[in-house]
C-alpha cells in the first residue's frame, strides 16, 4: 500500500521532532515550522492529513486553517489541531473552523497518536470511496442515457429505412422508374409552406407534425402491392372491371397500414399514413373512391395528396400514358377545380406551380 503523507506544522522544534518520530515509521512526514511554509508546501504537494499547531508567531493556526478551507484545492485535507491550549473554548473554535480533531500537547504516547491519526485517515479513505462510487454512478447514468439516445436514433433510422423500402417496392411494382415518391413529398412540402405563409387551413395544419406528415405521405399508394401486374402495368387503357380492381388500392393501403398498427405501439405515423392511403383518390364533388366523400369531409391530407399525386402522374410517363407538359398539366388540374380538387387548393397550386415544375426538373426518373 502507498504510504500516506502527513504535514506537521509547529514552531517548536522539540514538538516537531517528537511528533515526527512517532509517525515517520508509518507515514511520509514533512515538518514545517510556520504557517507560511505550510501554505507554500501545499502548492507543491497535497498531504493526506495536516497536524497543525495553534499557537505560532506570525500566522496562528486559526488563520492558517481559514486559508486552507477557503481554497478549493486544499479545503478537503483533514486538519488536526495540535496544541497546548486545551480549554474547550479554543477546541470549539478549532472545530468550527473545520478541524476534524483536536489533540492536546504534549502529544499522547506514540501508539495512541498513531491510532488517532489512523482513524482519521480511514474516515478520509471512506469518504473518497463514497465519492468515487457516486461519480461512477453519475457516469453510469450518463452512459445509460447516451445508450438510450443512440438506440432511439437507430430505431428511427430503421423505421425510415423500412418505410423508404416499402415505398420503393410500390414504385417498382408500378413500373415507375423512381422519384415519384420523392417528388410528391416535395410537392406536399411546397403546398404546406404556401399554406403556412397564407395561414390557410391553419387550424388544421398547426396540429400536424410536419415530419410525420411528409414521411407518412410516402405510403399513400402502398395498397398497389396487392394489385395484379397485368392490371397495374397494362400498357393501355383499363377496362371498367380492371379499373374497379385498381380502385381497391386505396382500401388495401388502409388495411395494410392497419395491420402494421396492430403490431406496433407507434401509432401517430401510421394514423397519418392511413389517412393518406385511403383518401387520396376522393374527389371534391363526391365522385371519387373508395368512399365518395365530399368537400371538407375529405381530410385535408387527402385533398393535398390528390393534387401532388395527379400533378406527378400527369407530368411523367406511365405505362398507360405519355407525359404531359407542365403547362398542360396545370390546365388539367385547373379544370378539376371544385370537381376533382378542393378549389382553394387549386388556387394555391396555381400560385406555386413554378416550384412544382422546378422539383420535377430536378428529380427525374431514368427513363424520361
Ligand atoms: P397513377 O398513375 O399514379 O395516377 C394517379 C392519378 O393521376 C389517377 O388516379 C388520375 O386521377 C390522375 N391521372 C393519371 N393519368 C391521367 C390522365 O391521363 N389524365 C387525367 N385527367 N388524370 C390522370 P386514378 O385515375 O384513380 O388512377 C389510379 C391508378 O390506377 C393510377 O395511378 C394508375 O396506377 C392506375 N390507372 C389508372 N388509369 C389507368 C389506365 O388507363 N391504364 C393503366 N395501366 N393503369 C391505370
Ligand atoms: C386531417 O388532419 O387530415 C384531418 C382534418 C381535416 O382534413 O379536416
Ligand atoms: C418517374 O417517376 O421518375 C418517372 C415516371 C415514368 O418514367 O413513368
Ligand atoms: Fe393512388
Amino acid at each position: 500500500m502507498d504510504r500516506k503523507t502527513i504535514f506537521i506544522v509547529d514552531d517548536d522544534p522539540t514538538n516537531l521532532s517528537t511528533t515526527l518520530s512517532a509517525l515517520e515509521e508509518r507515514y511520509d512526514v514533512l515538518t514545517l515550522n510556520s504557517g507560511k511554509k505550510l501554505l507554500a508546501a501545499l502548492k507543491k504537494k497535497m498531504p493526506n492529513l495536516i497536524l497543525l499547531d495553534v499557537e505560532m508567531p506570525d500566522m496562528n493556526g486559526y488563520e492558517v486553517i481559514r486559508t486552507i478551507k477557503a481554497d478549493k484545492a486544499t479545503a478537503n485535507i483533514p486538519v488536526i489541531f495540535l496544541t497546548a491550549k486545551s480549554d474547550s473554548e479554543s477546541e470549539f473554535e478549532g472545530l468550527t473552523l473545520g478541524a476534524v480533531d483536536y489533540i492536546p500537547k504534549p502529544p499522547p504516547p506514540p501508539r495512541l497518536l498513531q491510532k488517532r491519526i489512523e482513524v482519521h485517515l480511514l474516515v478520509e479513505d471512506q469518504k473518497k470511496e463514497l465519492l468515487d462510487q457516486k461519480m461512477e454512478l453519475i457516469k453510469f447514468n450518463q452512459n445509460l442515457q447516451q445508450m438510450v439516445e443512440k438506440k432511439t436514433k437507430s430505431v428511427l433510422e430503421l423505421q425510415r429505412a423500412i418505410l423508404k423500402t416499402m415505398a420503393e417496392l410500390v414504385e417498382y411494382r408500378d413500373d415507375i422508374t423512381g422519384g415519384h415518391i420523392e417528388r410528391t413529398t416535395r410537392y406536399l412540402s411546397i403546398l404546406l409552406d404556401a399554406m403556412l405563409e397564407r395561414k390557410m387551413y391553419i387550424d388544421i395544419i398547426s396540429k400536424w407534425d410536419i415530419t410525420l406528415f411528409l414521411q407518412s405521405a410516402q405510403l399513400h399508394d402502398v395498397g398497389k402491392i396487392a394489385i395484379r401486374d397485368s392490371i397495374l402495368q397494362k400498357p393501355g387503357k383499363l377496362t371498367p372491371e380492371e379499373f374497379e380492381e385498381i380502385k381497391k388500392h386505396a382500401i388495401f393501403g388502409e388495411m395494410i397500414i392497419d395491420k402494421i398498427k396492430k403490431r406496433t405501439t407507434e401509432q401517430s405515423f401510421l394514423e397519418y399514413a392511413g389517412i393518406f392511403a385511403v383518401t387520396h383518390h376522393e374527389k371534391w364533388d363526391g365522385s371519387g373512391y373508395p368512399k365518395g366523400l365530399q368537400g371538407e369531409e375529405i381530410p385535408l391530407k387527402g385533398r393535398l395528396m390528390a393534387i401532388a399525386d395527379v400533378y406527378d402522374a400527369l407530368v411523367t410517363d406511365r405505362p398507360y400514358k405519355k407525359a404531359f407538359t407542365h403547362e398542360k398539366t396545370v390546365e388539367i388540374i385547373e379544370s378539376g377545380r371544385g370537381t376533382h380538387f378542393d378549389p382553394a387548393l387549386v388556387d394555391l397550386f396555381i400560385e406555386v406551380a413554378d416550384q412544382f415544375d422546378k422539383v420535377h426538373q430536378e428529380i427525374t426518373g431514368s427513363n424520361e
